[in-house]
């Protein structure tokens, strides 16, 4: 077959190694793609937010399977407009993927359906929020409905915070993101990644994962798309496991089918695990990155022939299988991320770091310019290692970052440090 990979992320690059690797795959396509991607395929130009572009594309290519890897073009509609002309994709579609592009959408799903969350309340009007943070008092967390890039949540400590978050965002301070916003109970616990393959009625649990989001050290700092992770989530133990398919998961998915809007791809469901079980904070509609970088690795079975059947509502028939080993991923980024950041400094080290054992380097933010690599984005690389325990893959990968030479970039040194203490306890 020929695929295609759209995106140009470190989620992209683990992608593509694995779709390369499927004895389905005769040709992988990556638009636009990045140096990693590469090297596991032919990486082409492409606006992927002109759904007409892709389709040409297709045509051109002959492409036979479409793997969607970011939010924004499916939440825009790529997968409905490629398989009105023929293309099979693997993601879902514009309606099911409001799972992501709309907070509020999520929310009301969850309480039609009995699935457990926190309390919210959605408001347009500052005056009404106002009122209602009042009465609800902080901590409490406030939310855009809409895509943000990761800057659509607020959870404010006191109430004064609170309001200046919904002034902010009502405000247009978010744009057309914020013109809603929820107000949400404050969950209290540890955070997790749950992951389903999804083929519109048939759900599989595929892996788990934690992250860290903020950009320093002891989870200080702001917000970033993600500095590192690491997979399976140890807390999440197989009752766990099955309590969250069964309470959350799979609810959701057969609420969606109820709604005329069956959820194909893959489901990432960001939980907390309070002292009341397991509560969902949110879904995305793709695989996270960097957790596609600590879950990719550590897959054994083919991933090409899982998205097919996810595609074709095959998924009863056929089970992933994994490595025993644990993986752990630190992301180096452009000194200044998640602000702004330069672009153009050398990086090299790459191959030094890859012939380490159990070390992958995945590309996120680079280049290829002059012969030389390039930073080309706030996060840059993904060093990812597997090992019998996350200890020793969080050893391993920073081996490999130590191996890059990069002296403008950054990133944290404690990647995994909640489970390594567990792991030692
Ligand atoms: P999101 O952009 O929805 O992933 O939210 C970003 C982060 O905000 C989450 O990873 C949580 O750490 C936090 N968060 C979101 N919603 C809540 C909530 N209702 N209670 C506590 N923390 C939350
Ligand atoms: N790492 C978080 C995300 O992909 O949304």
């Amino acid at each position: 077959m020929n695929v295609l990979l759209i995106g140009s992320g470190g989620r992209e690059h683990a992608l593509a190694k694995a779709l390369a690797a499927s004895p389905l795959c005769d040709a992988l396509f990556i638009a636009p793609g990045n140096p990693g991607t590469a090297a596991c395929g032919t990486n082409l130009p492409l606006d992927i937010a002109d759904h007409e572009a892709v389709a040409a594309l297709c045509r051109r290519e002959k492409i036979d399977f479409v793997v969607v890897g970011p939010e924004a073009p499916l939440v825009a509609g790529l997968v409905d407009d490629l398989e009105e002309q023929g293309f099979r994709c693997f993601g879902p579609r514009r309606t099911a993927a409001q799972l992501e592009g709309s907070k509020a959408f999520t929310r009301e799903i969850g309480r039609d359906f009995g699935i457990p969350g926190a309390a919210f309340a959605r408001f347009t009007e500052i005056e009404k929020a106002k009122a209602y943070l009042r009465e609800r008092g902080a901590p409490i967390v406030i939310k855009a409905d809409g895509l943000a890039a990761g800057k659509g949540v607020v959870v404010a400590a006191t109430l004064a915070e609170a309001e200046a978050a919904a002034e902010s965002m009502l405000g247009g301070g978010l744009g057309a993101a914020g013109a809603e916003i929820l107000v949400e109970e404050c969950l209290v616990g540890e955070e997790a990644s749950v992951f389903a393959l999804c083929d519109g009625i048939h759900a599989v649990l595929f892996g788990t994962a934690q992250d860290h989001k903020r950009a320093f050290d002891g989870d200080e700092g702001p917000n970033t798309g993600g500095m590192g992770a690491y997979s399976p989530a140890p807390l999440v133990t197989p009752a766990l496991e099955e309590e969250i398919m069964a309470r959350i998961i799979r609810p959701t998915l057969a609420g969606m089918r109820e709604r005329g809007m069956p959820f194909l791809g893959i489901l990432y469901a960001g939980l907390m695990l309070t002292a009341e079980g397991p509560k969902l904070i949110e879904y995305n509609v793709r695989f996270g990155d960097p957790e596609a970088e600590v879950l990719m690795p550590r897959l054994r079975s083919d991933l090409l022939s899982l998205m097919i059947a996810a595609r074709d509502g095959a998924l009863d028939t056929i089970r992933p299988s994994w490595s025993e080993e644990a993986a752990l991923t630190v992301i180096m980024a452009s000194r200044g991320y998640p602000g702004r950041v330069g672009r153009g400094s050398v990086i090299r080290g790459v191959e030094a770091a890859e012939a380490l054992e159990g070390v992958s380097v995945y590309h996120a933010g680079t280049a290829q310019e002059g012969g030389e690599l390039i930073a080309a984005g706030g996060r840059v690389l993904a060093v990812t290692a597997t090992a019998p325990t996350i200890g020793e893959a969080q050893k391993r990968a920073y081996a490999g970052v130590a191996a890059i030479d990069w002296p403008e970039g950054f990133f944290r040194r404690d990647i995994g440090f909640r489970a390594i203490v567990r792991e030692n306890a």
